[in-house]
Formats: C-alpha cells, structure tokens, sequence
C-alpha cells in the first residue's frame, strides 16, 4: 500500500544550525502519530516543511505517492494544517474568517455553507461565529485553528501542538475529535506532552535535536529502551543525545 505520507533524508538548516537532521519515515491511513519531544527539538521545522511552507534544505516529501516539488498546490489539497500558534486574522469574526478560508477551499453557495455548519459542530464553536477572532480566549482561537484545518475533510492533517493553550476539558473534547478523525485519515501531531502523546497517538515519533531517537508503538519504545514509562524512555533517550 502506498503510503499516504512518506519523508525521506529531510534536513533543514538554518545557517550553519541543523535544526532538522536526515529524518525518514512514512505513515498510513489510520495511524495517528505523535511527534513528541521537547522545546527545540525540530517538530515545527519538519511539518512545516511536508506543509510546503518551509523548503527543505535536502530531503524529498511525498504526499500519496507524489513528490511535493513536482505537485505542490495537489500536494498542498490533501493536506490539513494547523500551524503553531494559529495565526488568523484577529479582526474578523470567526464565521467570515472560515468562511473566507473555505472559499480558498474552493467551497462556495449551499456547499459551503453545509460545509461550514459541519466545522462549527466538530469544532465546537457555534456559539461564538459572530465574535471577532481578537476577542477569543487562546482556547478557542486554537478551535476555529482546528476548524480551519479540517474544512476541505483532508486525508492527512498536521496538528502542530494542538492542545496548547487549551483547559482541560476543551483538551477532551479535541482528543476525542481527533481519535474520531484518525480512523479515515493519517493524522500527524506535535506535542511535548508525554500524556498526549500515550492517550492520543497509535505510534510515537520521538525527536531530540532535529534527530528520530525512535519510532514506533508505545510498547515497542518501551522494550526498545527497556523503561517502564514513556516519561523513563524519554529522559534516556534525551540526555543519550546530549551526551553524545
Ligand atoms: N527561522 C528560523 N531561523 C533560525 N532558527 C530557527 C528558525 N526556526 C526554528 N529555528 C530553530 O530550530 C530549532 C527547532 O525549532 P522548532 O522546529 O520550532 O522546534 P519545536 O517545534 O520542536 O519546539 C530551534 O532551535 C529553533 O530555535
Ligand atoms: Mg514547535
């Protein structure tokens, strides 16, 4: 089977700073993958460089088998994005900013609108569609991020620490949203959160220093690193790299 995403040899350098180093890996549908690690380590760089947002300084992307220099706008319409931070523009209300955004989707009339009810619901943001995105609390700025991001049902979605910023009950409610998702999608997320990464994702990516220090199911990194705990991995693994 093809997979829906595949990165080979990618590195980014910033200067003479590697802040992504020789990273493969490939997904498929239905995995939901964490990549975990801390402040630095390189996970913003790598997905906005499968986003196209950032070109790599070598390193080839594939997105369901095409390679993303030779088909980026294709490329770019299988994938969803919600980028660190969210940047939207904050004077507009949340319902002409998603409704702009889904214009640019290609959705317009009935369609869109439909379509527009659906990311409210997911999303949960009925309620505040006619406020101004600069009144939002970060909370859910970070929901109408997420409804943006799922507006055109992307095969793959990049959610680069989706959580932050978010109370705990908000945090749920996402996790659930994107386990629903996962079933039908290859779902990418960036986090520094030990916890989210074991409860959200079927398979962990652990990077440190722009470097994958393992890959694979929560089981297998805790027999590969013989820990008891991801918390017991992670710290091995990272301080293994500081030493080095
Ligand atoms: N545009 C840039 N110019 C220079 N250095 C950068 C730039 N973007 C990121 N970096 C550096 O690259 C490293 C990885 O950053 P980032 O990908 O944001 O890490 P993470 O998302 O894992 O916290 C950091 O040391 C960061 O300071
Ligand atoms: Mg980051």
């Amino acid at each position: 089977m093809t997979p829906s995403l595949e990165v080979k040899n990618l590195t980014k350098c910033f200067g003479c700073f590697m802040a992504v180093n020789n990273i493969s890996f490939s997904a498929h549908t239905g995995e939901i993958i964490a990549l975990l690690g801390p402040n630095g380590a390189g996970k913003s760089t790598l997905m906005n460089m499968i986003t196209g947002y950032l070109a790599p300084t070598c390193g080839e992307i594939y997105v369901l088998g095409q390679n993303i220099k030779t088909n980026p706008l294709a490329s770019k319409q299988k994938i969803g994005f919600l980028s660190e931070g969210a940047p939207l523009y904050p004077d507009m209300s949340v319902r002409a900013f998603l409704s702009y955004m889904a214009e640019l989707r290609g959705f317009a009339g009935h369609q869109k609108q439909e379509r527009l009810k659906e990311v409210y619901q997911a999303a949960k943001i009925e309620s505040i569609i006619n406020q101004k995105i600069e009144t939002l609390s970060k909370g859910y700025q970070r929901r109408v991020g997420f409804a943006q991001s799922i507006l055109n049902d992307p095969p793959i979605l990049l959610l680069d620490e989706p959580t932050d910023g978010l109370d705990p009950n908000q945090k749920t409610h996402i996790c659930d949203l994107i386990h629903r998702m996962g079933k039908h999608k290859t779902i990418l997320i960036s986090t520094h959160l030990l916890e989210e990464a074991e409860t959200i994702a079927s398979r962990i990516i652990l990077i440190n220093r722009g470097e994958i220090m393992a890959d694979g199911t929560l089981s297998d990194i805790l027999k590969q690193t013989r820990s008891r705990s991801l918390e017991n991995a992670f710290k091995k693994l990272t301080t293994q790299s500081e030493e080095a």
